[in-house]
């Protein structure tokens, strides 16, 4: 018999329960079903009891066998966080471009004039297979802690069936090997390459019909992701290739109305879409219209630091009854980093999201707009034991002290990965510990 796992007695368990069918939307986004004083009991790979600690120790008292406990005074546990929205899958690094935005070029001006996308596209397509796990390990390290258990990843820094298949793979690879799940979304049209740039609707028809059918065939993706943008794929383009993905079993996700507004939340509502992504002009018409077809918005306020623009109007769209969800869309160029509390607290003090809505969106909503919401983002008896035990007395305090990791202990299928803060197992043995990304602009294979 397995033995117990008995989480005793945290300050409070914040389990965001009952909303496993449908995401959280409205005043409904703040119930996050907070239990003072709770308990959490885990057998195997599974949450076994969620409740009081005086229920969690009737519950025990009617089960034999071994039980560990784990102290938790003092401490608050939440479901894993989930991210549903990264870039995970890259090699090489933009930190000059940094530099040229602060002294005034617009992201989309360095994307048009080759770098951007295309520059990462360049290290993506040169990079093996083994250094893009590699440096995707070390994300997915550093995403765990950070408290998170799961996240999506797009590919789109290929863009040509073998490169984009390359990444892909790779995904896969780490959902196999890492202690996080991985989720994968293909993203072909994530920026016209050089090669295409005199017939982009050339390369449409690439993506449509040659990328998306091996993409499926190998199984290689869940969703399938347009990167809708004036300059980048128009609508028409995007619909294509949303309703060819759909054809082909990809669940349509988009990058929408980012820079500009563009039609981008309109037409994920038309398409259906899982969800659209970024709306940081997203028009009232097409808020409403994702309202009505309950297409999850995935918002992004890391981006908009990072691009140092105004971030999305969260309020709007909770007001509006969108379900909403929050990701750091961790890539090398609109925002690098893995630190989903932050986005978090940045989703509360610049989108003014309140702690509870924050929660909710980071984990239960985040989790319905992966397609994982039936296993993950709630702690609640049947679902998988994916936790984070936070340093804090309540949780109100992850806002409060932000910019702050205050992630303990994490608990990932039943397994502790994370404990004082320290990862456990360590997920890569190659001598160098780092990443193109964090070794600057010469990739460590030169070196
Ligand atoms: O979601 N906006 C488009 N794609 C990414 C950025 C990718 C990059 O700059 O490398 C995003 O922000
Ligand atoms: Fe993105």
């Amino acid at each position: 018999m397995a033995e117990l796992l008995y989480l005793k007695e945290a300050e409070q368990v914040v389990t965001v329960a009952g909303a496993s069918d449908k995401p959280k939307v409205g005043e409904d986004l703040s119930e996050i079903g907070v239990i003072e004083r709770g308990s959490v009991i885990v057998e195997g790979e599974k949450i076994a009891f969620a409740g009081t600690d005086a229920d969690a120790r009737h519950y025990l008292q009617k089960r034999s066998g071994k039980v560990k406990t784990i102290e938790a005074t003092g401490k608050i546990l939440t479901p894993g966080l989930v991210d549903p929205h990264t870039h995970l899958v890259f090699a090489g690094s933009r930190e000059q471009e940094l530099t040229m935005r602060l002294k005034g070029k617009s992201y989309m001006s360095i994307l048009q004039a080759g770098g951007g996308i295309l520059s990462t596209t360049k290290s993506t397509r040169a990079a093996t297979a083994d250094q893009l796990a590699h440096e995707s390990r070390l994300r997915l390290d550093r995403f765990l802690k950070h408290g998170v258990t799961t996240v999506e990843a797009k590919s789109g820094y290929g863009l040509a069936t073998d490169a984009e298949l390359k990444q892909l793979r790779v995904a896969q690879q780490l959902n196999n090997e890492h202690p996080v799940d991985v989720v994968s979304t293909f993203m072909g049209a994530h920026a016209i390459p050089p090669e295409w740039k005199q017939d982009p609707d050339g390369f449409v028809q690439l993506v449509a019909e040659e990328m998306i059918p091996q993409v499926a065939a190998e199984n290689l993706a869940e969703f399938c992701d347009v990167f809708c943008e004036e300059g980048v794929f128009t609508v028409a383009q995007s619909q294509y290739i949303l309703e060819e993905g759909k054809k082909h079993g990809l669940k349509p996700k988009i990058h929408a109305d980012e820079l500009v507004s563009f039609g981008g939340a309109e037409l994920a509502a038309k398409v259906g879409a899982v969800s659209a992504d970024h709306l940081l002009k997203a028009s009232p018409t097409g808020i409403e219209q994702m309202a009505e077809a309950g297409v999850i918005a995935v918002l992004l306020p890391g981006t908009a630091f990072f691009l140092m623009t105004e971030p999305a109007n969260a309020r709007a769209m909770i007001e509006a009854g969108v379900p909403v969800a929050l990701s750091t869309d961790r890539n090398p160029g609109s925002s690098p980093t893995e630190s989903l509390p932050f986005i978090m607290n940045l989703a509360c003090l610049t989108m003014k999201m309140t702690p509870e809505e924050v929660l909710a969106a980071s984990t239960i909503n985040a989790a319905h707009a992966i397609g994982r919401a039936k296993d993950i983002g709630s702690i609640e008896a049947g679902k998988n034991a994916d936790l984070v035990l936070f340093d804090a007395p309540n949780y109100q305090t992850l806002q409060y002290n932000y910019a702050v990791n205050r992630v303990d202990t994490v608990m990932k299928a039943g397994k502790i990965v994370v404990e004082g803060g320290v990862l456990l197992e360590k997920t890569d043995n190659q001598r160098c510990s780092l990443a193109t990304e964090d070794r600057g602009t010469r990739p460590i294979w030169q070196k």
